[in-house]
């Protein structure tokens, strides 16, 4: 059986870099407050009247991963797309990435599963290489949350979390069983999608609906119980780490690099104390990027590589939790 190694990595965000402070002035928050409870400094928002969008930012950090890869778009047989800001209610940005790619009739897929859409790409990805039926597929995680946020005092627990960004990995057929992904493992919880969600617009909440809401309708912004998704998010990175360290015979000490869903750095830090890892094994970048849901693995994986923080050899394990819930995790010998 084949085994799947990256072989290349690119990311792109907005130039138009947002601080706490710039936030203050929107609404009702400060720096102390967002900086205490999830670590964040600024994050990249699509400015007004840029040409950004979910589908072009993810171009931008593709064309990278692929020349990054030594390979060019003709090499490119599948394409996986994770978002959960579409440019369009459909089709899926997958076809609109392989339109402007240039890569006629290449098969496009796009995966809507939230904060975990890169582990969840880059699992179906390995199965269709390990299989043998695709040498290299482009995977890419791309989101642009800053035309979807309240971005008042009344949306201020959500919009001062997330970013715009879009990062993406080119995943290669090798020869080599002993490199490459080891294991992914993917879990969800359909009980708790409304704890995490944007309910509108959607085929429930269509047109009619959407003209006829009122000001007080909050539907048609993103809703989060914070203190759930925390309480529920700890438990499952914990738990999803363990699951693939445990399939591969692997402990905590093993991990050269850690790199999770950057959701909120005291995530991250629980995590990183649960499992006694030292700040070299864990890599985020959240205090720049804010949170990128599907684009923050790939953009943070890109960024540690580019450092230098992940060599050849190396134990890299990833992993997310999110809406839905759904969590997952992916063990990789790079
Ligand atoms: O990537 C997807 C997964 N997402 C996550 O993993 C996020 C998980 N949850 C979290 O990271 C945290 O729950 C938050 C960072 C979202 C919130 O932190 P918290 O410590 O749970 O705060 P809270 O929601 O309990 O709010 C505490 C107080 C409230 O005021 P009162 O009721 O105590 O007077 C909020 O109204 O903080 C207030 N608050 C804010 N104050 C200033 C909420 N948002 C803000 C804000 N600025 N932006």
């Amino acid at each position: 059986m084949y085994s799947s190694r990256i072989t290349g990595m690119g990311f792109y965000v907005p130039d138009n870099i947002v601080t706490n402070d710039d936030l203050s002035k929107m609404m009702d928050t400060n720096d102390e407050w967002i900086q205490e409870r999830t670590g964040i400094q600024e994050r990249r928002w699509i400015k007004e009247g840029s040409d950004d969008t979910t589908s072009t930012m993810g171009v931008k950090a593709s064309k990278i991963a692929i020349e990054r890869a030594g390979l060019t778009k003709d090499d490119i047989d599948f394409i996986i797309f994770a978002t959960l800001s579409p440019d369009h209610f459909f089709p899926g940005s997958g076809v609109l990435i392989q339109d402007m790619l240039d890569m006629p009739n290449v098969g496009a897929l796009d995966v809507r599963n939230q904060c975990s859409g890169f582990v969840y790409s880059l699992s179906i990805a390995d199965q269709f290489i390990k299989t043998g039926m695709y040498k290299n597929i482009l995977v890419i995680g791309s989101e642009y949350h800053s035309g979807a946020l309240d971005k008042t005092t009344r949306g201020r627990n959500l919009a001062v979390l997330f970013g715009d960004g879009a990062g993406a990995a080119v995943l290669s057929r090798s020869e080599d069983n002993s490199r490459g992904i080891l294991s992914t493992h993917l879990h969800s919880q359909g009980e708790h999608a409304e704890v995490l969600t944007v309910k509108a617009p959607s085929i429930i909440h269509w047109i009619p609906a959407i003209l006829n809401a009122k000001e007080e309708d909050t539907s048609y912004h993103p809703f989060m119980d914070g203190q759930k998704v925390f309480k529920n998010a700890i438990v499952r990175f914990s738990e999803a780490i363990s699951e693939g360290l445990d399939a591969n015979n692997l402990t905590a000490e093993d991990i050269d690099m850690f790199i999770p869903h950057q959701a909120n750095l005291r995530i991250t830090q629980f995590v990183q104390r649960r499992f006694k890892l030292s700040d070299d094994q864990v890599y985020s970048n959240i205090q720049k990027y804010g949170n990128t849901t599907a684009a923050s693995i790939p953009i943070a994986m890109c960024e540690a590589w580019e450092q230098g923080k992940i060599k050849e050899g190396d134990l890299v394990v990833i992993a997310a939790f999110g809406s839905g819930f759904t969590w997952g995790s992916v063990v990789i010998r790079w």
